[in-house]
């Protein structure tokens, strides 16, 4: 079996995508799961540029430095190199959806199908407060977690 390689995406890869990828990360480790993991955004208005200062914020207060990261669009060729894409919300996995060339391997989800939460979006902080970048980090969390768990044992 290929090695597991898991990307998150979001519209802007500024906020959500990469607080999911820095979440996963910090799971796969705590389990020693060896995986890829990258983000990226369906979006390109702010490739080459790092995740949004609140996320940096959210992600230092929960240990973990994001400020390397660098926003990028999705491309083609992800589809064949992540076996696993998580899309944060319905309307980025339909554009996922439109953008998978055919025969591509890679399996789509939602994050929070992840969490017990089928369905449900990880809700956009971009235009929101302080306290929405809480909301968005504790919900990729959940999610990293049980992808994680999923993972390990087989599945996901
Ligand atoms: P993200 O948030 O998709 O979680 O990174 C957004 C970032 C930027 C924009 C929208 C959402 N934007 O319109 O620029």
């Amino acid at each position: 079996m290929s090695k597991i390689a898991v990307l998150f995406v979001c519209l802007g890869n500024i906020c959500r995508s990469p607080l999911a990828e820095a979440a996963f990360r910090l799971e796969a480790e705590r389990l020693g799961l060896a995986v890829d993991v990258d983000s990226a955004g369906t979006g390109g208005w702010h490739q080459g540029e790092p995740p949004d200062p609140r996320a940096q914020a959210v992600a230092r207060r929960n240990g973990v430095d994001i400020g390397g990261y660098r926003a990028r669009r999705v491309r083609g060729d992800d589809f064949d190199r992540f076996t696993h894409i998580v899309a944060m919300d319905g309307e980025n996995l339909a554009n996922l959806e439109r953008l998978r060339p055919p025969g591509a391997q890679a399996e789509l989800s939602l994050m929070l199908d992840h969490a017990g939460r089928a369905g449900e979006p990880v809700e956009d902080p971009y235009y929101g407060g302080d306290d929405g970048f809480d909301v968005t980090w504790a919900d990729v969390r959940a999610a990293a977690r049980g992808l994680a768990q999923a993972l390990r044992h087989g599945g996901a």
